[in-house]
């Protein structure tokens, strides 16, 4: 069933050429820098915070898209831990965005088997973005179908660092020793842990940068940069992410 749904989506290549997805080659985790919801909004004279409005509702689109194409795992950035640096009415609006994503989007999600999960640091989040994403993480825990990560006040380079420091305190606890500690059990100790690495990063709004996401898991995924603005984020440019990610070879570093 799903092999045929792939085969019968086409896609346009650069030159305008019909492709077909491989259903044998569907990354499995795919990440997205979810980039260009202000100036969406702008460019159609509207407050920064209608194009979060819009770009919550491209949430679901992709998930609906990725878990239709077999993609096992899809984390998105929604918050960084630099972006509390905006206007306070603005983060207390993305604050609320979970919120309204859980009582509005996620039926739907759960009927599809989606299971959500979260990455970052929790410690500062308000309560009322907390609790509903906790709930939905207890509601989805036994869900077997695409794991939905919600990255949210996340940091790589945090992340990293309180890495370091797990792995110092279970060497000065004598659980593990200097030499246990390889990329496979540092791995075990970031935010991420049990996600396999990205095999493919989207980010839309045009702009070519990593932005402190997931510095350490990204090492050998494929990156595709769209200059589409993330609320028009649609299964056509998930289709063509694909597209892309099948066309390219990777060779992690051998010949
Ligand atoms: C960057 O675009 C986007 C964000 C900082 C927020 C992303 C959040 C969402 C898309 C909604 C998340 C939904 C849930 C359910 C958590 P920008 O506003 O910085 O774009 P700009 O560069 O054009 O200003």
């Amino acid at each position: 069933m799903f092999k045929r749904v792939v085969r019968s989506w086409l896609d346009k290549d650069e030159q305008g050429q019909s492709s077909e997805l491989s259903p044998d080659n569907i990354p499995q985790h795919i990440a997205v820098i979810m980039d260009g919801n202000g100036r969406w909004a702008k460019n159609f004279g509207m407050p920064r915070v209608i194009g979060h409005q819009n770009g919550m509702k491209a949430v679901k689109r992709a998930t609906i898209a990725a878990d239709e194409l077999g993609v096992k795992y899809l984390t998105m950035y929604a918050f960084s831990t630099e972006n509390w640096k905006r206007p306070k009415d603005e983060v207390e609006f993305l604050m609320k965005l979970p919120a309204e994503f859980v009582a509005t989007e996620l039926d739907e999600l759960v009927e599809r088997n989606v299971q959500v999960r979260l990455m970052g640091d929790k410690s500062i989040l308000p309560a009322y973005t907390l609790e509903p994403l906790e709930k939905a993480i207890r509601d989805t825990k036994h869900n077997t179908g695409l794991v939905l990560t919600f990255a949210l006040n996340y940091g790589s380079r945090i992340e990293i660092t309180e890495g370091v420091k797990k792995m110092v305190q279970a060497v000065q606890e004598g659980s593990i020793s200097v030499d246990e500690i390889t990329p496979d059990t540092f791995g075990e100790v970031l935010q991420s842990s049990g996600l396999p690495d990205p095999d493919l990063l989207i980010r839309t709004s045009g702009e070519l940068r990593l932005s402190n996401f997931m510095l350490w898991q990204l090492a050998y995924s494929e990156l595709w940069f769209t200059p589409i603005y993330w609320p028009e984020f649609s299964k056509e440019h998930m289709i063509e992410a694909v597209a892309e990610y099948q066309r390219r070879i990777r060779r992690y570093g051998g010949l």
